[in-house]
């Protein structure tokens, strides 16, 4: 077959290794060819590919980022989108099936291209680890380790300061990065968009730590939204799809926790860094497995189904239990986490 791969939505550490064992297991097992369309899913519109022969992707699970690129872009919002025209421009570059790595948009777009016909899977991507029907994605091991170090760094500053130290962490509208990178380090307290924590109770936590002469680390993850406020911050417009780009509680709640308390207080965004740089090594093993399920769901015609982890096992799941809503941090997980908090 001839084969081709994108990468849609934000990059991910651990795309790279995804696309390499696909075209491996391709080439040794069943002989297949692959072309890498650039920039997500407008290189599959206006048919702009790359070949990807076994040599493109040699070493290539220990890179960061993606050689295909990657977009926002819209399969269906393109001028030139929509399931007819990809079909012709599939036909037109003989190409048998498409696989698409991303997350939740991307997917979405993955599975209206399979209903409306056309020979396409998907793989789950995103540090976030938001998507439902996987247990995890890759990306999310990576970004946990990258800010554990950075909140390891931040507490021996804290601490020689006697400060309270804020880190906002990404995680869009859940609070995984938040939660499991905060519980590393030990945080004193961790905000996340599934939990209304009020003010009164964060600067409670921020106090009782700091009384008895620790830093406070207060975690926060960018979607969360104070007590009696309505959204999460986002002070820096909007993406190209129209959702608001969310970042800056970090900011405020620093702003907040030193009015109240009057505790110096310092606030840290970590930002896209969490989403550069390499792939650890439990996330490069779980993108190569992801890879190989996808090529043979190509080959099992399973289209409009994605690779997905389930305990330590890579199965076939339908694209609509995946997203069926966001999988979000379950109530005891955060009261577990919010035992060790403050005191
Ligand atoms: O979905 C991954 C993610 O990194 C989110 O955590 C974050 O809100 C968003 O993407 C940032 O997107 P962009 O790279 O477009 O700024």
């Amino acid at each position: 077959m001839r084969i081709g791969l994108l990468t849609s939505g934000g990059d991910c550490p651990g795309l790279n290794a995804v696309i390499r064992s696909a075209v491996l297991h391709g080439i040794k097992s069943f002989g297949d060819e692959f072309v890498g369309f650039r920039g997500g899913w407008r290189g599959l519109i206006e048919g702009d590919y790359m070949a990807l022969e076994r040599q493109d992707v040699r070493g290539l699970s220990r890179d960061g980022g993606t050689i295909l690129g990657t977009s926002r872009t819209h399969p269906y919002r393109h001028p030139q989108g929509g399931a007819e025209n990809i079909a012709a421009t599939m036909r037109e570059h003989a190409i048998d099936a498409v696989i698409a790595i991303g997350g939740e948009g991307t997917l979405a777009g993955a599975r209206r291209l399979a209903a409306d016909g056309l020979p396409v899977v998907g793989v789950p991507k995103t540090i976030d680890n938001d998507l439902k029907a996987t247990d995890y994605t890759f990306g999310f091991d990576t970004a946990i380790s990258i800010a554990t170090d950075a909140m390891d760094r931040l507490r021996t500053t804290g601490e020689s300061h006697h400060r309270c130290m804020v880190a906002e962490v990404m995680g869009r509208h859940v609070g995984w990065i938040a939660l499991h990178s905060g519980m590393a380090a030990g945080a004193h307290a961790i905000l996340i968009p599934e939990q209304s924590v009020g003010m009164e109770q964060v600067t409670e936590w921020v106090e009782q730590v700091h009384s008895r002469g620790r830093s406070p680390l207060v975690v926060v993850a960018e979607g969360f939204i104070p007590e009696g406020t309505e959204e999460a911050v986002a002070d820096k417009g909007r993406e190209a799809d129209g959702r608001p780009r969310l970042g800056g509680i970090g900011q405020w709640l620093a702003g907040g926790i030193e009015e109240r308390t009057g505790i110096e207080t310092r606030s840290t965004t970590l930002g896209h860094i969490q989403r550069g740089g390499n792939p650890t090594g439990y996330d490069r093993v779980l993108a190569t497995r992801f890879g190989m399920r996808a090529l043979d769901l190509v080959h099992e015609e399973a289209w409009g189904h994605m690779a997905s982890l389930r305990g330590t096992e890579i199965v076939k799941v339908d694209l609509a239990e995946a997203l069926d809503g966001l999988k979000e941090v379950p109530a005891e997980r955060y009261e577990e986490a919010q035992i060790l908090f403050g005191r």
